[in-house]
């Protein structure tokens, strides 16, 4: 049960096609999703099993992606821990994380029945998805949820998360072993690969990085070999100069944003998956723009051997932008498939 071509890619064996998904398929810009969300709330899209499961399947049936991803967010780990969550649509919780109420966060066996709902909609997910589809699973990386535990408004720069720095590992005491066991559940419930999403921790000065995130991240994949993929968004190379990152490593792939030369990248990765990275604000463009934009990139995949770009995901640098015209994800879709073939 499966997608071949995600396998393939998970194992590197070369193909002339890769597998396609997009962070954010199921969203605002896809007219299913608006339909869906005009009778129901995004809370209720995530933790009504039915509905989740008809979120994911969205996409596959108007786009045919090969893999699904479950349809959830990354910040219910953090209402799981007691911090309050409601979205609006930007995410608020609660409270903030200070140095005062961090004895307050559920312990993380306390917590684990907040996250329990997503057990249902990966099994409900995978009992929709036609056989020869992949479906993933994910979390959000530790540093990320940190982020948005402390600042009362999510924007760049993340200075009261850097000026609370000294929270952060106290916070992982109690958040990662929950990651872990969220990790388990959705891997336990039928999907394949779960992905860590780390929008923030490319914000990141790489040695603060290297230091303080990467050992978190180890800690979380270490006993799912293979099973678990990392995204980082905004990295650069020297994020990634850590033997996390290389051969013999407990990950079975990275995530690349749209910053990276992936014929570079592609070259250089010697283990696991490489998904990425075309850049999704080009998506606007208008239909002929952006076959011309979709053509140049695909093109310069195709000018590597499939040997050279074994374990490629075609799929962007970030997440689908609300309003994206869904004609050009729809080509983007065809060409690849039209291209690499
Ligand atoms: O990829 C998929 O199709 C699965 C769904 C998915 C969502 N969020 C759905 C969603 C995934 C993988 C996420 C991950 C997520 N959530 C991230 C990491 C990846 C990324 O996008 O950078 C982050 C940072 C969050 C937290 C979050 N949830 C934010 C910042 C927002 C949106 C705020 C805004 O105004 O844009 C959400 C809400 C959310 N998550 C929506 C969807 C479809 C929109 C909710 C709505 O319909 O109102």
């Amino acid at each position: 049960m499966g997608n071949i071509k995600f396998q393939n890619a998970l194992s590197r064996t070369p193909q002339m096609t890769p597998p396609i998904w997009f962070m954010r398929q199921a969203g605002r810009y896809h007219k299913h999703y608006q339909a869906l969300r005009a009778k129901h709330s995004f809370i209720e899209l995530c933790k009504n099993a039915e509905l989740a499961a008809e979120v994911a399947m969205g996409p596959i049936q108007d786009f045919d992606f090969d893999v699904a991803i479950l349809f959830s967010d990354l910040l219910f780990p953090l209402e799981a821990m007691g911090m309050g969550l409601t979205y609006d649509p930007s995410p608020k919780l609660g409270w903030n994380l200070t140095d005062e109420n961090l004895k307050n966060l559920r312990s993380p066996d306390e917590a684990f029945d907040g996250v329990l709902f997503q057990r249902e909609a990966v099994r409900r997910t995978r009992e929709r998805l036609p056989q020869d589809k992949s479906l993933i699973g994910f979390v959000g990386g530790p540093w990320t949820l940190f982020t948005y535990a402390i600042e009362t408004e999510h924007k760049g720069g993340l200075k009261d998360s850097k000026r609370m720095l000294r929270l952060f590992e106290p916070f992982c005491k109690k958040l990662v072993p929950l990651l872990k066991k969220n990790i388990q559940l959705q891997l336990d419930a039928g999907a394949e690969t779960v992905m860590i999403f780390d929008t923030s921790a490319g914000e990141l000065e790489p040695y603060l990085y290297l230091d303080r995130i990467v050992p978190q991240l180890e800690a979380m994949v270490s006993e799912f070999p293979k099973r678990v993929g990392y995204y980082i968004k905004g990295g650069t190379s020297a994020h990634l100069r850590h033997r996390l990152f290389q051969e013999g490593t407990p990950l079975a792939g990275l995530g690349y944003d749209h910053r990276f030369d992936i014929r570079q990248v592609l070259r250089g990765e010697k283990f696991g998956f490489v998904q990425g990275n075309f850049d999704q604000a080009l998506l606007f463009l208008s239909p002929d723009e952006f076959k011309m934009e979709a053509e140049r990139y695909l093109m310069n995949l195709r000018a590597l051997r499939p040997e050279e770009r074994a374990g490629w995901v075609s799929g962007l640098g970030h997440g689908v932008l609300p309003a994206t015209p869904e004609e050009n994800v729809r080509q983007f879709v065809r060409l690849t498939r039209e291209i690499l073939k």
